[in-house]
């Protein structure tokens, strides 16, 4: 097994969930921000790297008080190390729940990593869990030991599940044949021999490394093993049961379900029929087979699912027909960029054979998760975007608020408000409440958060601009939002309301290609590595009085991520806070409203030199924004889907890619870990884990 201190030579890969795409030039004034940042830090008293130098002393000595502080958070704040098993606070339990190739349906084969098969992973629990939703059961209760949990299986990393990966290989090969060129051009212009192997290591540095191992990994890709990895996306239910304090999955569940690229799914909303939306395979334009790259999701008040469509342009390939009407559109959505071998064995993943399929990704999709055989609807209101998730809120006046983040460099903020409303004593009127509704893009400026309605024929969304209908506005959520003049955000991921004090919390989790001319007052560094969380807060009052429809609502940071020990970081929290934060993704909230945040650092894990994971604080009084940190991933992973149960008692995580290495240097043969076996020759698992407290109490008590 390779170690975390074990050396190869590094290989830079550009992250395919970022491609930035946005060229509009919305971008609000630097200046407005420059005055607003130093407001709110003399307003909030926060530790800056400016004032930690005033107050002299060591920030570390600092953190060290932190033992009495002023958390209402009871456990004790672990240690930020990287190490190839997870930990979690003091008193409390880790336990794996199930792993990736676990049985899911009754009649799946046990798991054998040598010779996997798409039949039997379409029974297996699938890879890369992101978003966990906890049902009660029986349906309508409460009940916080028995339910089910609906999982989303976001991607796949190929050279982890499958041996005999040719990366490695490939990346040395790109080097030698650059090096190769660049001594022969050097030797036939007569340079000396000092001077050509100088000109060799140069071009073996410069080598195109990433593009090359992803041609060499892709071209060896089996016809099957493209099967496998569709097979392992998308989602799947199981039962859990808490007995004696332990929870296990139910085996032989009447409700086990696997949703693959093989599940049917209905298309609905104004989107649904449109020529754009109709392919070969499906010339009505209402049907389609699986979803992509579900990252994170949200629950219904009427007890149904969402899977959001996030990075959907990497599983498209081929060449587009150079004079199609959806040039711009792929392109505003960086498609295709060819990630998965799919297309070249899928002809649904091929833009030369069906330019339309892409449209047919990037919406939000909703299921019953307590009825095994419903169809999963593709609802088109929500707009189309590389949706991270969809949250939701019940108004005071029962229209349903859901809010979703567009999570790509310089993506936007987006809400959808129901035109109908929703009651709760009959929970089946709202089956297709999602379909009527209007989609809002946020503006920020420096106070307030403006909410900007997509709708067809207002504004520049007119003939003018090539909209001809609100299905042309939603398959073009972004350029809709362009011309509206939405904020550009530092990577929306999570957005979600806390229904405890009724605001709304927003995690940017980074954006590393912000310059210095495109701060503003919501995305105030640039070279953002670390991300902030942003609370927006509704008129009207707090908790249940919160309006969530108002066309404008203020807001605030709750902190700035990154180490406020490194000078210059702009980091805010607390300022005695015990941990700090790097590249927030997901949140979740306690029955005391506290908010509890998972990372997700990507291929910067290793130079920020902490783990992902688990971190919790207070949201008001003496401890707000004093962040502790609860659960560590292993080596390699993001921390996902926080979801408790009723009681608050069992915390439910998803541990995503293990091992993964953002060089590529972690490998089935040779991973980083090989979480949570340990055993020889089993690669790493992505795993749910369920945490609870060891004397019974709520999770944070
Ligand atoms: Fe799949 Fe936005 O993380
Ligand atoms: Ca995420
Ligand atoms: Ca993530």
């Amino acid at each position: 097994m390779a170690t975390v201190d074990q050396i190869y030579e590094p290989v830079t890969v550009e992250d395919g969930d970022d491609l930035g795409t946005n060229r509009s030039s919305n971008q609000p004034l630097l200046e407005i921000t420059r005055t607003r940042m130093s407001r709110r830090t003399a307003l909030k008293g926060f530790v800056t790297t400016a004032a930690v130098g005033a107050l002299g002393g060591t920030l570390t000595s600092r953190f060290a008080l932190a033992a009495d502080g002023p958390s209402t958070l009871g456990f004790q704040s672990l240690e930020q190390v990287i190490t190839e098993n997870h930990a979690v606070a003091p008193g409390y339990s880790a336990n794996v729940l199930i792993r990736w190739g676990d049985k899911v349906l009754p009649d799946a084969p046990d798991f054998n990593p040598t010779s996997q098969t798409a039949d039997a992973q379409a029974k297996q629990f699938g890879y890369n869990c992101d978003y966990l939703a906890y049902f009660p059961l029986p349906r309508g209760s409460d009940s916080s030991e028995h339910g089910l949990l609906h999982v989303n299986h976001e991607y796949t990393a190929q050279e982890l599940m499958f041996g005999g990966w040719t990366k490695l290989e490939a990346a040395q090969a790109a080097r030698q044949a650059a090096a190769w060129a660049a001594r022969q051009a050097a030797l036939e212009a007569g340079q000396d021999e000092a001077a050509v192997e100088q000109a060799a290591t140069a071009a073996a540095e410069e080598a195109d490394v990433a593009g090359a191992i992803s041609k060499a990994s892709l071209a060896a890709q089996t016809p099957e093993q493209s099967r496998i990895e569709m097979m392992a996306h998308n989602g799947s239910v199981i039962e859990v049961r808490k007995e004696n304090g332990a929870w296990t999955v139910v085996p032989n569940s009447q409700y086990a379900r696997r949703i693959t690229m093989d599940t049917e799914m209905r298309v609905s909303g104004p989107a649904a029929g449109h020529e754009r939306m109709k392919t070969n395979a499906d010339p009505t334009g209402t049907t389609v087979f699986g979803t992509i790259n579900n990252c994170a999701g949200g629950k219904t008040p009427w007890g149904t699912v969402l899977m959001a469509e996030e990075n959907f342009h990497g599983y498209f390939g081929g060449e587009l027909a150079a004079d199609s009407a959806e040039s711009r559109n792929h392109e505003r959505y960086g498609v295709p960029s060819g990630s998965y071998a799919w297309w070249r064995t899928q002809d649904r993943f091929d833009l030369g054979k069906e330019p339309n399929e892409p449209n047919r990704y990037g919406w939000m999709v909703e299921y019953d998760p307590y009825d095994p055989n419903s169809l999963p609807v593709k609802r088109t209101t929500l707009g189309r975007a590389k949706h991270e998730g969809a949250t939701s809120f019940v108004n005071k006046d029962g229209r349903v608020v859901l809010y979703s983040g567009d999570d790509e460099r310089f993506e936007y903020l987006y809400r959808f408000v129901t035109n109908g409303t929703f009651d709760p004593a009959n929970p089946e009127a709202a089956r297709d409440l999602l379909d009527d509704g209007t989609l809002s893009v946020a503006r920020f400026d420096e106070n307030k958060v403006t909410w900007l309605p997509l709708v067809f024929g207002e504004g520049p969304l007119t003939a003018e601009n090539d909209f001809h209908s609100q299905a042309d506005v939603m398959i073009e959520s972004r350029r809709a939002a362009d011309l509206l003049g939405a904020t550009p955000m530092d990577r929306p991921e999570d957005v979600e309301p806390n229904p405890v004090n009724g605001r709304v919390y927003v995690m940017l989790t980074n954006n590393t290609r912000r310059k210095a001319e495109q701060v503003d007052a919501v995305n105030p560094r640039a070279e953002n590595a670390h991300g902030q969380v942003v609370e927006l807060i509704p008129p009207g009052g707090a908790g249940k009085d919160a309006d969530h429809t108002a066309d404008q609502f203020d807001w605030e940071f709750l902190l700035i991520a990154g180490d406020p020990k490194k000078e210059g970081s702009g980091a805010q929290y607390h300022p005695d806070t015990e941990a700090w934060i790097s590249s927030p993704d997901n949140c979740a909230f306690d029955n005391e409203g506290r908010i509890w945040i998972s990372t997700d650092q990507g291929g910067e894990q290793a130079k920020n030199n902490i783990p992902d994971g688990m971190y919790a604080c207070d949201l008001s009084g003496d401890g707000r924004a004093y962040v502790k940190f609860f659960f560590a991933c292993p080596i390699g992973a993001e921390m996902c889907g926080p979801e408790f149960t009723p009681d608050g008692r069992t915390l439910f995580v998803a541990v995503q890619h293990p091992a993964e290495m953002s060089d590529y240097v972690s490998t089935f043969e040779n991973p980083a870990t090989r979480w949570p076996d340990f055993a020889e020759g089993m690669p790493p698992r992505p795993s749910l884990v369920a945490i609870t407290k060891d004397d019974g109490g709520p999770i944070g008590s």
